[in-house]
């Protein structure tokens, strides 16, 4: 029973889809309308401005750090959920919310929260690569594929070095939807017609 229980709840965890609620209850805009149409954090700053920004990007990356959390506590306990299953679980909700018509984010913020609940060094390492490729740069896409790729060669190292094979399995897995979520802005970028950011 719990085992389901921390599924559902993980799945509805990552559907919330904050850019989207942030933008109608606090801007009246519905964020998909404008800029690339996603409704992640990239396009909620594009649209609507730092401070929505920041808060989605706190929220999205919460999402992925909260259902990572879910199987070690205490009511949930005996689960039998590992904790990056219940993450990749929340990134499926972000990918595809329930509460958004199935039309959900890039992948990038909610699986960044896995890390930091899992194994935060990855995360502040996959952070500075973020924001290195963003200054030189400036397309947070281009920046996203590049932290990707450097979470998916330190897991190949790390697990193998400790074993830890479940995390180089769900950061592959990871790294595919990233790509895959990230097709027109790769077609952008192919063209130079990816937006860059103005404020760095
Ligand atoms: O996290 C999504 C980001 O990498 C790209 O977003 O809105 O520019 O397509 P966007």
């Amino acid at each position: 029973m719990n085992s389901i229980l921390v599924v559902v709840l993980a799945y509805l965890i990552g559907s919330i889809p904050s850019g989207l609620w942030v933008g109608k209850v606090f801007y009246k805009t519905d964020i998909r309308q404008h800029g690339s149409g996603n409704l992640g954090a990239t396009n909620t700053f594009r649209t609507l401005g730092k401070k929505a920004g920041i808060a989605v990007t706190l929220m999205d990356i919460l999402k992925g750090t909260l259902a990572t959390i879910l199987p070690i506590l205490a009511v949930f306990q005996g689960s039998g959920i590992h904790p990056l299953v219940a993450g990749i679980i929340a990134v499926v909700g972000h990918m595809f919310p329930i509460f958004a018509g199935f039309r959900g984010g890039k992948a990038v913020a909610t699986s960044a929260g896995i890390l930091l609940g899992y194994h935060w060094p990855i995360f502040i390492l996959l952070l500075i690569a973020f924001l290195l490729c963003l200054k030189v740069y400036k397309m947070v896409s281009l920046a996203s594929m590049f932290a990707a790729v450097v979470a998916f060669i330190y897991a190949l190292i790390y697990g193998i070095l400790y074993n830890e094979y479940l995390l180089l399995i769900i950061i592959s897995i990871i790294v595919v939807f990233i790509f895959y979520r990230h097709r027109s802005n790769i077609s952008r970028i192919k063209k130079g017609t990816e937006p860059k950011v103005t404020w760095l």
